[in-house]
């Protein structure tokens, strides 16, 4: 062999090396649960999920759909993001368009794992990572509350991502060097209320998906948790919710719990935009002692 062919035949390898290990490295690991123990499900501790877990802020229909079907997650409005436009998709038990072929096992994949049932990473847009330190009854809970909607046929329609099958791919070496989300410790030294707070804020609330700052690899720096972070659409800051109370931003928790239920109809500022009137339209509809063991924890924060 010349010197020149022996040179393509090693570069050769090494970049299909290079593919191989991409490969293996961005595998979705198929999550077989096998069938699960069956469940009495608790669907207003679902509906609650549903709130807390703002699933109506991502996945509600386009401005414009009819009262009735836009109160129901049909999917369809856009979701601007620094990689590109998603459009969370129907939540609804439709069978073609909508969650209703889907298993049980398939749903906790897709919270917990980011995975689809045809074995895709989902892009973390999608808040997975909050949602798979929530409990499992909380999951299944959620799961028997999205099941009893009433089914809308309201077909979907792709992420205008570039690359969109590699990219899908990619995110799989990005869950990698994210690793496994923690839950949050319990702490015994603190209330019950504290303690149910920081769970809702951690789990299912998801409030760090933009109040935490994130690294160059946007994955959260969890020291600096609720610190607050960039804007998930690229524009402006999100605020942070440490020391609210040292900042003068609320005078005590019931201010604030007040302010997290109310919004700024009760003339508190900034919690409507980026995002956060959505996030504030589905938490106005907690039992306010939800809200109050969020404000609870949120003002322990130094
Ligand atoms: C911050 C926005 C956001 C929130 C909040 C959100 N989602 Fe999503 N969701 C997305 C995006 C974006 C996708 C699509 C991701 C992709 O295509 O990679 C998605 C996809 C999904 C999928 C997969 C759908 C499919 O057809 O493959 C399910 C299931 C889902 N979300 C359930 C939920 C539930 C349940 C909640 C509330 C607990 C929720 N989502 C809250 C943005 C969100
Ligand atoms: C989609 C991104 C997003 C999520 C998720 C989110 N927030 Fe926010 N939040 C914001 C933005 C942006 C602002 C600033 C809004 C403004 O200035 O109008 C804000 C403001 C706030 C404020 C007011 C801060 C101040 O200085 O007065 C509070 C309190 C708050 N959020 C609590 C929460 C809680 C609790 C959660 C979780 C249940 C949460 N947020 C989830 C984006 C988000």
């Amino acid at each position: 062999m010349s010197r020149r062919r022996r040179r393509i035949a090693g570069l050769a390898a090494v970049a299909l090396l290079a593919l191989l290990a991409f490969l293996i490295l961005t595998r979705p690991r198929a999550f077989e649960t096998g069938p699960l123990p069956p469940a009495s499900a608790d669907l207003a501790n679902g509906e609650l999920v549903f709130r807390v877990g703002g699933c109506l802020a991502c996945h509600a229909a386009p401005a414009g759909t009819p009262g009735a079907e836009r109160a129901l997650p049909t999917g369809g409005t856009p979701l601007p993001t620094p990689v590109g436009t998603f459009y969370p998709g129907n939540l609804t038990p439709d069978r073609e368009t909508g969650l209703g072929g889907w298993t049980e096992a398939e749903f906790l994949t897709a919270m917990v794992h980011g995975v689809s049932p045809d074995r895709r990473h989902y892009f973390p847009a999608f808040p997975y990572r909050a949602y798979a330190v929530a409990r499992s009854e909380d999951l299944r809970d959620l799961w028997a509350y999205l099941r009893q909607l009433p089914a809308v046929r309201a077909p979907g329609r792709a992420a205008e991502i570039r690359l969109l099958p590699l990219a899908r791919r990619t995110v799989g070496l990005w869950k990698r060097l994210a690793g496994d989300p923690r839950p949050p410790a319990a702490d015994p030294a603190q209330s019950a209320a504290w303690n149910r707070g920081a769970y809702l804020v951690h789990g299912p609330g998801h409030c760090g998906e933009c109040h935490t700052p994130r690294n160059l690899l946007r994955i959260r720096d969890e020291r600096r948790a609720l610190a607050g972070g960039a804007h998930p659409a690229g524009e402006g800051k999100v605020p942070s919710l440490r020391g609210l109370v040292a900042r003068h931003r609320y005078k005590d928790a019931a201010e604030l719990a007040l302010a997290l239920q109310f919004g700024e109809t009760l003339g508190y500022d900034k919690l409507a935009s980026g995002g956060m009137g959505a996030i504030q339209t589905e938490l106005s509809q907690l039992p306010p002692a939800e809200l109050r063991a969020i404000a609870e924890y949120l003002v322990s924060l130094p």
